[in-house]
């Protein structure tokens, strides 16, 4: 088993750089059983849909034993599979059919907290004495590590919760439900290990690491980002490296990106990390309508190690998240993508990418044009690819966990069970409900946001200076055109957005690539070739072109 390498991916170790990524939940992706729940079975029977889309890796969310009470993210057991998920078995199945696919399998490894359900913590709290308390962090007052934020804001008032049974406090950086596990304790990091091998040598080709920068606590600091918990990285990567080379760690740390570079180490911590702050500015850029949020984010973003790369997204399965933007900027953000009060949560927004972007197509497209082509490996969100919407009054962050829209007919081909058995109910209003919105319609309509999504995502493939290479802004005087040359050995693609609702003309300095073909990408066409002058485009409004550029 140990460094093996899937289908499809012929042992190239840093097959993460140049990988889309997709990520699905379990529950939300296809009821195989008829029992409203989303498993296995159901997802097997969805991989061909995946391979056709076209993507490389998914990212399968928590599928553990667990109360469900943060969505699974509550783990009860690391050993095993979520009986309404399925077997070991089906999970097994599920991985071998995935790998004949040539799609790699990442999940989800839960490591600063367990459940309070959790035998761990069970144990635990019994007794001060008990073999298993200093797993956990414990304090008789609720006054140490003060000042350490709350990350969870609408629901937790305190780090700390009182537990009744051992009468002490424990310490949670998120739900009150969800102690955090201590990692000063070698016995927990060589837990985490065998957590890893079990499900590496079952094969999966890595994890999302949840949570990473607040795994140890200190007094007088912010509990964030500090060296020793780098230490417990550096370890289990190390563990990674000697026994399953060219598996993945991906960190979840939600960061500034000069907070976010140690976490690549040098090279010996993560192979990737998510870039958070790209995220809202994508969003703000565009409703700006003026480049600098992006060009200023990228510029300000260290360099990584060769071996590493960041993963950047547009949506997923927690809130659009503004921590990581000013003051000002979140209530701009807040202002004009979550006027409406019941869509905001915590620091950020709950809504999925069309309903915010008010199901306009243009920007649908623009924004997954930039997600693909700007640097760092792109994350899909299932439902996106054919412009699934929300139901923010289903409470916490549920309304974007809505079943998968397969079809028009009953339960939108997510469940044969009855309607009022699904874990939660399909949306079905008349603008993105399943009759309107959904996989087999826009199979049948060749100009459905699904074909678009496929062929961006194959042209994408074509180039490995997407995933690999070098990004230099183009900065026309015109600051509603977004340009950038990406170059990786010898190929080199001009990309150019419009970020404008209006139709715009940029004057791009091409001087240094006299001579070179730009060949727009999605038809192949010439255009003309680039001389001395300023390289004049002039573009529709929300329009882009890829163009490889070609010498002759
Ligand atoms: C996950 C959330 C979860 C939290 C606590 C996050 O980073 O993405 O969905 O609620 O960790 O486990």
């Amino acid at each position: 088993m140990n460094g093996r390498t899937s289908p499809g991916s012929p042992g190239d170790p840093l097959w993460y750089k140049d990988a889309i990524f997709y990520e699905l939940h379990v529950k939300a992706f296809r009821d195989g059983n008829g029992d409203g729940m989303g498993d296995f079975k159901g997802l097997v029977s969805r991989l061909d849909y995946l391979k056709e889309l076209g993507v490389d890796c998914l990212w399968i969310l928590p599928m553990y034993p667990s109360p469900f009470r943060d969505d699974g993210y509550d783990i009860a057991d690391y050993y095993s599979i979520h009986p309404q998920y399925g077997t070991m078995d089906d999970f097994r199945e599920f991985l071998d059919a995935a790998h004949e696919r040539g799609l790699r399998v990442i999940t989800e490894l839960v490591v600063n907290h367990t459940s309070d359900q959790h035998p761990w913590f069970q144990e635990a709290r019994q007794s001060t004495d008990n073999p298993r308390r200093d797993w956990y962090v414990w304090s008789d007052t609720d006054d140490r590590y003060r000042g350490v934020r709350i990350i969870f804001l609408d629901t937790e008032m305190s780090n700390w919760s009182w537990d009744p049974v051992s009468k002490a406090y424990y310490w949670h950086r998120f739900f009150s439900h969800q102690p955090d596990l201590n990692f000063d304790n070698p016995a927990v990091r060589e837990e985490m290990w065998n957590v890893m091998r079990f499900w590496l040598d079952m094969g999966v080709d890595g994890f999302r690491v949840d949570a990473v920068p607040y795994l140890i606590e200190r007094e007088g600091t912010s509990c964030e980002n500090l060296p020793e918990t780098h230490d417990v990285l550096r370890f289990l990567r190390e563990r990674l490296e000697t026994h399953y080379p060219g598996r993945m760690l991906l960190a979840e740390a939600n960061m500034w990106p000069e907070d976010v570079r140690p976490y690549f180490g040098e090279g010996d911590e993560f192979h990737m990390a998510f870039h958070f702050p790209i995220m809202p500015r994508m969003f703000m850029a565009l409703r700006l309508e003026d480049r600098k949020p992006l060009v200023e984010i990228i510029e300000r973003t260290p360099e990584i190690p060769a071996g590493c790369q960041w993963g950047i997204f547009l949506r997923n399965h927690d809130e659009l998240t503004l921590e990581m933007v000013t003051d000002e900027e979140r209530d701009y953000m807040y202002q004009e993508y979550a006027r409406d009060r019941v869509a905001r949560i915590n620091l950020g927004i709950r809504r999925r990418l069309a309903p915010l972007l008010e199901g306009d197509r243009r920007k649908i497209e623009l924004l997954n044009g930039l997600l693909l082509s700007l640097p760092g490996s792109p994350f899909l969100y299932y439902g996106d690819e054919i412009g699934m919407g929300d139901n923010v009054y289903l409470g916490d962050r549920n309304g974007v966990r809505t079943p998968m829209q397969w079809n028009g007919g009953w339960n939108g081909g997510f469940s044969d069970a009855d309607p009022e058995q699904i874990y939660q109910p399909l949306i079905s209003n008349p603008v993105y409900g399943y009759q309107a919105v959904n996989v087999d319609s826009q199979r049948r309509t060749p100009h459905s946001l699904l074909h678009w999504m496929r062929r961006i995502i194959q042209i994408r493939q074509t180039a490995r200076a997407f995933g690999r290479g070098d990004i230099r802004f183009l900065k026309p005087a015109n600051h509603r055109i977004l340009a950038y040359l990406r170059t990786y050995e010898k190929e080199t693609i001009l990309v150019v957005n419009n970020l404008a609702g209006t139709a715009q003309a940029g004057e791009l300095d091409l001087k240094d690539l006299e001579g070179a073909i730009p060949i727009e990408m999605f038809g192949g066409s010439p255009f003309p070739r680039i001389g001395e002058l300023p390289y004049l485009l002039t573009m529709a409004p929300y329009q882009f072109h890829w163009f490889k550029l070609r010498w002759l």
